[in-house]
């Protein structure tokens, strides 16, 4: 078994000093390293922490090693405590004793063994080495095992896309956008100078942005940190603007972040999983020192404890959209990068019980993030994962170690893209074929497959669908539909092209003649019909921030303006994109940036919305910079991909067993 080594440590800021320098552990500080910030180009490596509150840090008892890395062992292993690190157990600054690294134990062992808890699914198998808080990820190979992925070649060359090539060259210069916004508005003016004030940085240099940022917020709870999936946005209107520092140093901070160690009540989530959210924290080190350490929250206190299941997806999305506009690729072929796409990978293409393609999740794991029905295959999860794979596809570098996993990633694309527009599909025609459908087939040749029941179409729905236009539903299951309509879910298969060219426009041609009902005052309904009554109470448990048309239970999210403006671009109904951006430019800076709006047509500003809520702020300046530069945006979507249509991973269809059904249902498509 061959294990290799790959990550380099390199020093970072991690040291602050308040007032007066003091010597630590009687080793004084030298001058250059009292406090540095690390220079992007230098930042190599920058090991984030994991740290508790100040509460939940205990026992901690001083040991200085041999090798002169110095760091605090735990004298208790007992108990809840979560690992407390430094960044800079890294080589240079380390052995000079510099820095002392406090570390409380996790409930788990300090082994150094491989975890296993990986996916084996013949992809490499990527651990986390050393235990403890510098933890050097090792890819193993693994043999292959041919049963597993199917031997078949798919007809997709790795990492061809159709679009991909036109960006090669020419537009990844941020020299191509300094212009933009050359002649602001005032409101524009107000929104950069917000999202200014919301970066937050980390040992001297940008790593993000505060969720929100009013100041009479008394009570932010968890609104001062960075989300992963709410810097998207911010993080575009940096992009654009050609300011790339603080998305790399965010993709590389959250990177670390995803090795850490983590327990919830006594168990490790995936070794893959993102976090929601992570604060910068200020730790007392002694009398005049502190020290600045990055506090992840993997859902563990989160409001539910729901799964950050988005996250890592938003992540591999964001890291493609940097090297595409900022032309420097070099980050995404970094080897700790290309580590942090196969664990994410790793996670969501391993197996487990489910019959279908899509992504098997718990209810919240998306931007809805409490309990509002959408556990199982919720249509949101299933366009970031069909987005996150297509740009896997593009960025990880292919060579034996790899190549199980792209030619997974290439099946679980045609297989996911099939499903999702084969059966998530609703327009006038298919809720009739519904209304008329038998149940109780027993065969594969069923047509009703899913055993829906009739009585299940919701009499909002034959009122509502209108004879032009049609959506993908919000989530499918056994026995069950959810005929919902989820905005973002709908938007991002539009971008992403997981619907056909047909139904992209379908799904536009459905928010025009709808659009009163899900744009109405403030683009855009979060989803569409509220759950009312009975179903309210059951399907929210009572929940008093969900109530009907109000936060994630139909409340209009203007963060979504930006997603609606690249889904128009792509399908070139700037015309509708402009009418949305209008209405929010001239509403949001008088309501001072609100978090979401309430009631059936988004008059009000939501019952406890914040304010000065930053993606929201950061959906306004990316939707108008994508308008003006359509350049930039093409870079940000993707077309059809006619190869995938040619895989059928379909056994079945193979042995002769079956007729393939994907055979006809693309024939439906591409007309
Ligand atoms: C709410 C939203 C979530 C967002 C977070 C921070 O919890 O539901 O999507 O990420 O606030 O803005």
């Amino acid at each position: 078994m061959k294990s290799i080594n790959f990550m380099t440590m390199k020093p970072c800021c991690r040291v602050l000093i308040s007032r007066k320098i003091s010597p630590f552990l009687g080793i004084p500080l030298p001058k250059s390293h009292q406090f540095f910030a690390p220079n992007s180009s230098a930042f190599q490596f920058n090991h984030s922490l994991h740290t508790a509150p100040k509460t939940r840090i205990v026992n901690l008892q001083s040991i200085l090693k041999e090798n002169q890395q110095p760091f605090f062992a735990p004298s208790s292993t007992r108990g809840q405590s979560r690992i407390f690190s430094s960044s800079c157990l890294c080589g240079k600054l380390s052995h000079r004793g510099l820095y002392v690294i406090a570390r409380v134990a996790s409930v788990r062992n300090y082994s150094t063994s491989v975890e296993t808890r990986v996916n084996d699914k013949n992809f490499e198998r990527i651990y986390v080495q050393g235990g403890l808080n510098v933890k050097p990820l090792v890819v193993e190979k693994i043999d292959l095992d041919e049963n597993i992925v199917s031997n078949e070649e798919p007809n997709v060359k790795v990492g061809e896309d159709s679009l991909d090539d036109k960006s090669s060259d020419g537009l990844s210069s941020v020299e191509a956008v300094k212009n933009v916004g050359r002649e602001q508005s005032e409101v524009d003016k107000e929104a950069w100078r917000l999202l200014e004030n919301a970066v937050v940085s980390y040992c001297g240099s940008p790593v993000g942005t505060l969720a929100a940022n009013d100041p009479n917020d008394k009570l932010p709870l968890n609104y001062d940190q960075v989300f992963i999936r709410d810097f998207v946005p911010s993080a575009l209107a940096f992009l654009l603007k050609g300011d790339s520092e603080i998305v790399r140093n965010f993709l590389l901070h959250t990177l670390q972040l995803q090795s850490w160690e983590k327990t919830v009540d006594c168990y490790s989530p995936g070794q893959g999983l993102m976090p929601a959210s992570f604060k910068v924290r200020t730790v007392p080190l002694d009398e005049n020192k502190f020290e600045e350490v990055l506090d992840p929250d993997f859902g563990e206190s989160a409001i539910g404890r729901v799964a950050p299941v988005d996250s890592g997806l938003w992540w591999i999305i964001l890291l493609r959209a940097y090297g595409k506009i900022t032309g420097d690729y070099a980050l995404q072929e970094r080897v700790d990068v290309q580590t942090g796409i196969k664990l994410i990978l790793n996670l969501c293409l391993s197996d487990g019980f489910d019959m279908f393609p899509s992504l098997l999740v718990t209810d919240g794991s998306c931007m809805i993030d409490r309990r509002m029905g959408i556990h199982g295959h919720p249509l949101e999860i299933q366009a970031l994962f069909y987005s996150a794979l297509r740009c896997s596809r593009e960025m990880l570098r292919v060579d034996d170690g790899s190549k199980n996993l792209i030619r997974a990633i290439n099946n679980r694309l045609s297989a996911l893209s099939f499903h999702i527009r084969e059966y998530y599909w609703v327009d006038m025609k298919k809720i009739n074929e519904i209304y008329r459908y038998k149940t109780e087939e027993y065969s594969t040749e069923a047509t009703n497959k899913f055993n829906i029941y009739p009585e299940q179409i919701p009499h909002w729905l034959m009122d509502w669908i209108p004879e032009k236009g049609g959506y993908l539903i919000g989530n499918l299951q056994p026995a069950h539909m959810d005929f919902r309509f989820f905005t973002l879910g709908n938007l991002w298969s539009i971008v992403s092209s997981l619907g056909t060219p047909k139904q992209n426009e379908a799904i536009l041609n459905l928010i025009e003649a709808k659009w009163d009902d899900l744009v109405g005052l403030m683009p855009l309904k979060i989803c569409y019909p509220a759950l009312e009554s009975e179903e309210w109470r059951i399907i929210t448990g009572s929940d008093p921030k969900n109530t009907p048309w109000s936060y994630h239970n139909g409340g209009s999210w203007p963060t979504l303006l930006w997603q609606f403006t690249l889904a128009c671009m792509k399908m070139g109904r700037m015309d509708l994109a402009k009418k949305a951006v209008d209405l929010a430019e001239t509403r949001l800076p008088a309501d001072r940036w609100p978090e979401y709006y309430d009631t059936r047509y988004g008059k009000f500003v939501g019952k406890q919305a914040r304010l000065y809520q930053t993606w929201t702020i950061a959906g306004y300046l990316t939707s108008k910079m994508l308008l003006e530069n359509p350049e930039m945006a093409s870079l940000l979507f993707w077309e059809e991909d006619y190869d995938l249509l040619e895989i059928c991973v379909c056994a079945l269809s193979k042995s002769g067993r079956k007729k393939c059904s994907r055979g006809a249902a693309k024939s439906q498509i591409l007309v």
